[in-house]
C-alpha cells in the first residue's frame, strides 16, 4: 500500500521532451533544498517522482505498468512513495488518483515547485493532487541553479498556442508564456558558474519567445540569443522547438552573426503536403518551409538540419506521404525524429474519420526512416576532413575515450587528454550512422 514515511531519498524518472529534463533536473534541485537527496545509483529511493509525457502512444498506461513495477518490488526492494508529474499528470491527475491508491501525488507541470507541501500532506497519509496552471509563478519558487553539467537546458517559454490538430501540448502546457528576460540572464549565469559551457533555450514553441530587455525595449528571440551570448563563460547557445511561423528576420540574421549561436536548426515540418499540413492546422505550406530554409542557409551556409514527422495523420494517402519522402529529399537532414501518428484524446485528429492502419504506418514510417538514415550518414561522412570545435561532455566507455559534441550537435568520440568542459579542436576522422570519431589538435582551447 502507499509509503506514507518521511522520504529521506528521491529518484526522478523523466520522459519525453528536453522540457520535462529540464523539469525533472529542477524538482531534483528543490527536493535537495528539502533535504531529500538523490537515491545513489542501484539503490532505493523513498520517493519516486515518475516525470511522464503524454505525446505520443500509450503514455497513461506505461504509467500504471511503472507503479506497478515500483510497489510489487520489481524496481525497487521496498515500495516508495510515488508522485505522478509531467503531461500525463496534467491530463488524467484524477483518473491515476482513482485508479492507483498507491500514487500519493499528482503534479502538473506548472505546479511542481509546491512538492514541499504536498509532501508533508502525503506523510500524513493525505493523498494531494495540483494540476493548476498560473502562468509563471513556479519559477519564482524554484530555487536558484548551482551545479551544472557543460551542456545545460534552459526553459525560456512554455506551452503552446498553436493547436496542431494532433498534438496534446496546448491543452497539457496551456497558453504560451514567455519568462522574463532579466530571470533568464540570471539563469544563464548561474549555469555557467556551475559549469555550464553550452545552453540550449527551451521552448514547446521556443522562437515565439518575446520580453522586454533591462531598458525596457521590446525583444523577441534573437534579443534574448545577445543577451545571452554577451555572458563572457558562455560557449555555445542552441535553441529548440521551432514552429516554421515564428521565425523572425532577426533570428534569420542572428544565425550569421552570433558565433556563439551553434550552426543547427530543429524545424519541425511534420509533413511535406499541403492538404495534410493544412489538416494538421500547421499554417505553412511545403515550399513555403522550403524557402524558409533557403534563407536560414543563406545566412548561415553550413546550418545543420532537423525536424518532426508525423506519417499516418488521419486520410494520408500513399500519394500525400510520397511527398514526405520528397521534402526530406529536398532538404537533406543531419537528424530527424519520425513517429507514427497517435491520437491523442481530445484532440480535434482524434475524432478525425480515415485513421490509418498500423500496418500502413508501420510500412511509411520504415520507409520515411530509411530515407532520414540515409541522410544522416551522408551528413556525418561529408564531414570527414572538417577541422572544428568540440564540447567535451563526458567519458566514453572505452579506456581513455572521451565523449562530446561538434557544433552541428554530432556526437564525437576521441582519445586525448581533456576535462569535461573543455571545448578542443578536432579534426573529424570517421563518419558512423549516430557518431563521428576525431582526432584532438589543440585541446588548449578552453
Ligand atoms: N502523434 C504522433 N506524433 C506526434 N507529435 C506530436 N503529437 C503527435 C501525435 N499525436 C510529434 C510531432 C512533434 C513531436 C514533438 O512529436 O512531430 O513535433
Ligand atoms: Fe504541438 Fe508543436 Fe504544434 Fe504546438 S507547434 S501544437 S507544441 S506540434
Amino acid at each position: 500500500m502507499r509509503n506514507t514515511k518521511q522520504p529521506k531519498t528521491y529518484r526522478v524518472k523523466s520522459f519525453g521532451c528536453q522540457m520535462n529534463v529540464y523539469d525533472g533536473e529542477r524538482m531534483g534541485e528543490l527536493l535537495t533544498e528539502q533535504g531529500i537527496t538523490p537515491a545513489p545509483e542501484g539503490e532505493d529511493a523513498d520517493l519516486v517522482v515518475l516525470n511522464t509525457c503524454h505525446i505520443r502512444e500509450k503514455a497513461a498506461e506505461k504509467v500504471y505498468s511503472d507503479i506497478g513495477r515500483l510497489t510489487k518490488g520489481k524496481t525497487q526492494k521496498k515500495a516508495p512513495m510515488i508522485a505522478v508529474a509531467g503531461c500525463v499528470a496534467q491530463a488524467e491527475g484524477e483518473e491515476i488518483m482513482a485508479r492507483s491508491p498507491a500514487v500519493s501525488m499528482v503534479v502538473g507541470p506548472q505546479a511542481y515547485h509546491r512538492l514541499p507541501e504536498m509532501i508533508d500532506s502525503a506523510v500524513t497519509g493525505k493523498r494531494v493532487t495540483d494540476t493548476d496552471m498560473p502562468a509563471d509563478a513556479k519559477f519564482a519558487a524554484l530555487p536558484k541553479r548551482r551545479k551544472s553539467a557543460p551542456s545545460a537546458f534552459l526553459t525560456i517559454q512554455e506551452g503552446c498556442d498553436k493547436f496542431c490538430t494532433y498534438c496534446v501540448v496546448p491543452y497539457t502546457r496551456g497558453a504560451e508564456i514567455s519568462r522574463p528576460y532579466v530571470a533568464l540572464v540570471d539563469e544563464a549565469k548561474m549555469l555557467v558558474d556551475g559549469g555550464a559551457r553550452e545552453i540550449t533555450l527551451l521552448g514547446q514553441n521556443v522562437s515565439a519567445w518575446s520580453g522586454e530587455d533591462d531598458k525596457g525595449r521590446a525583444i523577441g528571440m534573437a534579443g534574448l540569443i545577445r543577451a545571452i551570448a554577451a555572458i563572457p563563460d558562455v560557449a555555445r547557445i542552441r535553441y529548440m522547438t521551432s514552429h516554421p511561423a515564428d521565425m523572425d528576420e532577426d533570428l534569420i540574421s542572428a544565425h550569421g552573426e552570433v558565433s556563439k549561436l551553434m550552426p543547427f536548426l530543429h524545424l519541425p515540418v511534420q509533413s511535406g503536403n499541403d492538404r495534410i499540413l493544412k489538416a494538421m492546422n500547421r499554417s505553412h505550406s511545403a515550399e513555403g518551409y522550403l524557402k524558409l530554409l533557403e534563407r536560414f542557409r543563406a545566412a548561415r551556409p553550413d546550418l545543420a538540419l532537423s525536424g518532426d514527422f508525423i506519417v499516418g495523420f488521419p486520410g494520408e494517402t500513399d500519394a500525400e506521404f510520397e511527398d514526405t519522402l520528397k521534402i526530406v529529399d529536398a532538404v537533406g537532414y543531419a537528424q530527424a525524429f519520425s513517429f507514427k501518428y497517435s491520437p491523442r484524446p481530445g484532440t480535434p485528429a482524434a475524432t478525425m474519420e480515415d485513421q490509418i492502419p498500423m500496418e500502413i504506418m508501420d510500412e511509411r514510417l520504415q520507409r520515411l526512416q530509411a530515407s532520414l538514415r540515409r541522410d544522416q550518414q551522408a551528413f556525418n561522412d561529408a564531414s570527414i576532413g572538417k577541422t572544428c570545435e568540440v564540447l567535451v561532455e563526458r567519458k566514453g566507455k572505452l579506456d581513455g575515450q572521451w565523449l562530446g559534441k561538434s557544433p552541428w550537435l554530432q556526437s564525437v568520440h576521441f582519445t586525448a587528454d581533456v576535462a569535461v568542459g573543455d571545448v578542443v579542436t578536432a579534426e573529424l576522422i570517421q563518419a558512423g550512422q549516430n557518431s563521428l570519431g576525431a582526432r584532438i589538435l589543440d585541446s588548449a582551447t578552453t
